[in-house]
C-alpha cells in the first residue's frame, strides 16, 4: 500500500479497489501532452464512497474513466479484488469489467436514442449474463420500480420520449441490472435541475445501500460530494491535493485549494446579512500541457513560497484517513 493517502479507512479489510499512481496522458497535435492525471492513489473499500472534486479540467472523469480502463491509463495500478486490470488482456478485461460499472454526466447523450427502455436496461445484463434469460424482462421491471419509474408506462419508450430524470433514473436502473460491485458515477446530477438532483442523490444513496455498493462520486461541486461521500479527494490539475473525512471536513481541511473551495460553498446565513462575498480562486488553472513546476497550485495560492516552485509537495498523514499535500501544512 502507498504511503500517500491510501490509507485504509477500515483497518484489517482489504480495500475492493486500490488505485496506486495513475498517470493518464493524451499525445496532441505537434507533439504536445495534455497531464491529465499525474499520479493519484487512493483505496475504495466494501460500502464505501469516495467523492472526487475539483474545478473543470483537472482530470476527474479522466481518473473515473481510467479506473473502467477506458483508455488504458498510461502507467499505474487499478487493483480489483486484488486482481490488476491494467496487466489484464482483452478477454480477461472484460470478464472483470461487468463487476464495475459508470454513470455518465450526460444522462441524455449516454443513451442510445434509437433503442427503447426496455433494450436500454437489459442489455448490458444480457450481453454479460448476469441474468436468466427468462428473468431478465421481469428483473428488468423491478429494476426501474426500484428507481422509480412505473415499468408500463416506460417500457416502450424513446430516450427522447423520457425527460432528463428519467433518463437518469434509466441510466441508473441499467447500471444496477448489472449488479456491480463498484459504481462511478461522473457528475450523474450535474445536467438535472434542482429539484431533480435531490431526487437522484437520494436514489443513489438508496441504490448503494441497498446493494452494499462501493462508489467513486465525481463532481465540480464540494457541497454535493460532501453530502454523499465518506471520504473526499480534493484534486487540482491532475494531482490529488488532500483526502479527508467528509464528518466535520469544514474543520478537518489543510490545504489552501481545498480550502477555498469549502469557502467558496454559497453561505445562505452571509447572503442575507449581506457580508462578505465568499472569497474566490483568482485567476485561470494553468495549462495541463505545461502543469507548473513544483506544486501545481503554486500560480494561484495565497500562501505560496519559493519552495513550492522547486519542490512537489508529497502526500503526508495529518490524522487518520486525513492526508495533505502541502509544504505549509
Ligand atoms: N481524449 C483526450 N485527448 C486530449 N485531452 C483530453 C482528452 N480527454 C481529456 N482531455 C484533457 O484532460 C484534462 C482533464 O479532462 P477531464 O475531462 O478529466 O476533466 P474533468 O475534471 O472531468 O472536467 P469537467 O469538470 O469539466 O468534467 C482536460 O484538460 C481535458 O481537455
Ligand atoms: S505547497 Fe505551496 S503552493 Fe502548494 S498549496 Fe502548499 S503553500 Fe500553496
Ligand atoms: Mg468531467
Amino acid at each position: 500500500m502507498a504511503v500517500d493517502g491510501t490509507a485504509p479507512v477500515r483497518t484489517g479489510t482489504d480495500p475492493v479497489l486500490s488505485v496506486q499512481d495513475l498517470v493518464v496522458e493524451f499525445s496532441v497535435p505537434r507533439r504536445r501532452t495534455v497531464h491529465a492525471v499525474s499520479g493519484i492513489s487512493f483505496d475504495l473499500f466494501a460500502g464505501e464512497t469516495l467523492g472526487i472534486v475539483g474545478e473543470s479540467g483537472c482530470g476527474k472523469s479522466t481518473a473515473g474513466r481510467a479506473v473502467m480502463q477506458l483508455p488504458r491509463p498510461t502507467s499505474g495500478s487499478v487493483a480489483l479484488n486484488g486482481t490488476d486490470l491494467v496487466e489484464l488482456g482483452p478477454s480477461a478485461l472484460r470478464k472483470v469489467r461487468a463487476q464495475m460499472t459508470m454513470i455518465m454526466q450526460d444522462p441524455i447523450s449516454s443513451l442510445n436514442p434509437r433503442r427503447r427502455v426496455k433494450h436500454l436496461v437489459t442489455e448490458g445484463a444480457r450481453i454479460w449474463r448476469v441474468h436468466d434469460k427468462k428473468r431478465l424482462d421481469e428483473r428488468a421491471r423491478e429494476m426501474l420500480t426500484a428507481v422509480g419509474l412505473d415499468p408500463e408506462s416506460v417500457w416502450n419508450r424513446l430516450p427522447a420520449e423520457l425527460s432528463g430524470g428519467q433518463c437518469q433514473r434509466v441510466c441508473i436502473a441499467r447500471a444496477m441490472m448489472l449488479e456491480p460491485q463498484l459504481l462511478i458515477c461522473d457528475e450523474p446530477v450535474s445536467s438535472l435541475d434542482v429539484s431533480v438532483q435531490a431526487q437522484i442523490m437520494n436514489l443513489l444513496e438508496e441504490t448503494k445501500k441497498k446493494f452494499a455498493l462501493s462508489m467513486i462520486f465525481i463532481a465540480h461541486n464540494i457541497a454535493v460530494v460532501k453530502n454523499i461521500s465518506d471520504r473526499v479527494m480534493v484534486m487540482y490539475l491532475g494531482k490529488a491535493c488532500e483526502i479527508v473525512p467528509s464528518t466535520d471536513m469544514e474543520n478537518m481541511v489543510r490545504h489552501p485549494y481545498s480550502r477555498l473551495l469549502l469557502a467558496s460553498i454559497p453561505d445562505p446565513e452571509r447572503h442575507r446579512e449581506q457580508l462578505e462575498p465568499a472569497p474566490e480562486i483568482e485567476g485561470d488553472p494553468p495549462s495541463p500541457l505545461a502543469p507548473p513546476s513544483g506544486c501545481r497550485f503554486r500560480t494561484r495560492c495565497p500562501l505560496a513560497i519559493e519552495r513550492c516552485s522547486r519542490e512537489e509537495p508529497q502526500m503526508r498523514k495529518m490524522a487518520e484517513n486525513h492526508y495533505v499535500a502541502c509544504h505549509r501544512v
